[in-house]
């Protein structure tokens, strides 16, 4: 074990090294290493938890790397599912989200729910006796998996795990959750890039013409509003990457509806409003979180919190949040910005609008923090400003440099 101050330090340096890692195996690995360290055990492992069930995910063990190496142990020690209960150690610890330290598994009360399983110490010989198990949460203080730190040593023999080593473990728990929330988001955004690509591909047989702008002012909106309402990290970036893809449906509308210079007709309004069940289509059943959020925003960004809007008429609360939030976002945006069915409105035009739709529109809390930000609004709309020479680039002039478009 090492000294409490050098602890602290030791515990600031592994907080950076866990934020720089961008695969999950990796990470979980580093998390194991340095928790060995950290408490100086023979043994350590991680379980996550994912849906009722806690997964054995990954483990290193000074023993059995001595006795076997790292790959065979790892090879054997593969990933394992159980039932998420209180009867194993690592189930009552995900359960009662607070960590057990015990000094010889051999002598847990018989009053105690959980009980130790002996099953791999009797196929492979080893002796656990000292556990200390913490639970690994997220920022809402969720469980999100379990750490178990296997036999403290000390003078090479096998001790309890101190009441500050409790401690430490437990700060240390709370880094490497944020580090695995952290990582599980990289994954999935490079999952989702990959995803968007292959669907915008299939959506090629539909099309649009209007800059990147516009999305991107949107997502800062909505991501602002969010993190204005304190909602925590992971949300407002779940938020922020999946408000771009709000209107992918219109690549479903003709040309001749989409771009009519002027007021749409009943029949060609119908159409238009279509686009927000397309949109939904186009992203439904993925797997990827940041993918099922679009499908949900696509889906509801044009309902109105009065029940009025289109296409379920959903009313009120029962308007998915990060639907009335991007509604609020982009209505603002519209309203702002030159369309080509529309001019450009100064900002008090728009928003004496958004304050008229209060409560009808959009969501009266959400509708206050953005009014009161309207600093950080203008910022954004500076900083993302549609200019002409944006608008040329999109203009087919009939001899474009593909080799340009390659690169
Ligand atoms: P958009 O241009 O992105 O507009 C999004 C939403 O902003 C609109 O949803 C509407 O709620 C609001 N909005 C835009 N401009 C104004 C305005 O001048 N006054 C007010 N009070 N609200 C405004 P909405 O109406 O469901 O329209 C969805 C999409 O349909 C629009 O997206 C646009 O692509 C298209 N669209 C709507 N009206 C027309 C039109 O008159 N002509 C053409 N060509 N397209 C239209
Ligand atoms: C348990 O936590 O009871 C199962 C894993 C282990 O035996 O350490
Ligand atoms: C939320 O759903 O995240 C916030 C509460 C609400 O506005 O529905
Ligand atoms: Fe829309
Ligand atoms: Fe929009």
């Amino acid at each position: 074990m090492i000294e409490k101050n050098e602890s602290v330090e030791r515990l600031l340096q592994v907080g950076i090294a866990l934020s720089s890692v961008e695969d999950l195996d990796t990470l979980l690995d580093l998390i194991l290493r340095e928790a060995q360290e950290l408490m100086g055990c023979d043994g350590a492992s991680i379980f996550l938890v994912e849906k009722n069930k806690l997964v054995f995910k990954a483990m290193r063990s000074g023993t059995y790397f001595r006795m076997w190496g790292e790959e065979k142990t790892k090879a054997t020690f593969k990933t394992f599912e159980m039932a998420l209960t209180k009867n194993s150690i690592a189930g009552y610890v995900a359960l009662t989200a607070s960590a057990l330290n015990i000094s010889d598994v051999s002598q847990i009360p018989g009053a105690e729910q959980y009980r130790f399983d002996p099953a791999f110490d009797e196929k492979y010989g080893y002796k656990t006796v000292s556990l200390l198990v913490t639970p690994i949460k997220n920022k809402k203080n969720e469980v999100i998996g379990v750490l178990e730190m296997i036999n403290a040593i000390e003078n090479g023999k096998v001790t309890r795990f101190s009441g500050e080593d409790k401690e430490i473990a437990e700060s240390f728990s709370s880094q490497a959750g944020v580090a695995i929330l952290n990582t599980s988001l990289t994954e999935q955004l490079r999952e989702a890039n990959f995803d968007t690509i292959f669907r915008l591909s299939v959506a090629a047989e539909y099309r649009d013409k209007e800059t990147s702008n516009h999305i991107k002012r949107v997502s800062y909106y909505a991501r602002m509003i969010a993190d204005k309402l304190r909602y925590c990290t992971e949300d407002c970036s779940l938020i922020f990457w999946a408000a771009p893809m709000h209107d992918i449906g219109k690549l479903g509308i003709p040309d001749s509806i989409l771009q009519k210079p002027g007021p749409l007709d009943p029949e060609e309004r119908k159409i238009m409003e279509k686009h927000s069940v397309i949109g939904a289509k186009v992203l439904k059943d993925s797997k990827v979180p940041v993918i099922q959020k679009s499908k949900v925003i696509a889906l509801t960004h044009h309902e109105k919190y009065d029940g009025t809007g289109y296409p379920m008429k959903l009313k009120g609360l029962a308007i998915p949040a990060e639907g009335r939030l991007v509604a609020l976002a982009d209505v603002f945006d519209a309203l702002t910005s030159k369309r080509v069915y529309k001019a450009q409105m100064p900002e008090e035009q728009a928003i004496k609008i958004m304050k008229e739709g209060s409560g009808s529109h959009f969501d009266p809390e959400m509708l206050d923090c953005f009014l009161g930000s309207l600093d950080e609004v203008r910022e954004i709309r500076d900083k993302f400003e549609d200019k002409p020479e944006d608008f040329d680039k999109l203009k087919d002039t009939g001899n474009e440099d593909l080799g340009e478009l390659l690169k």
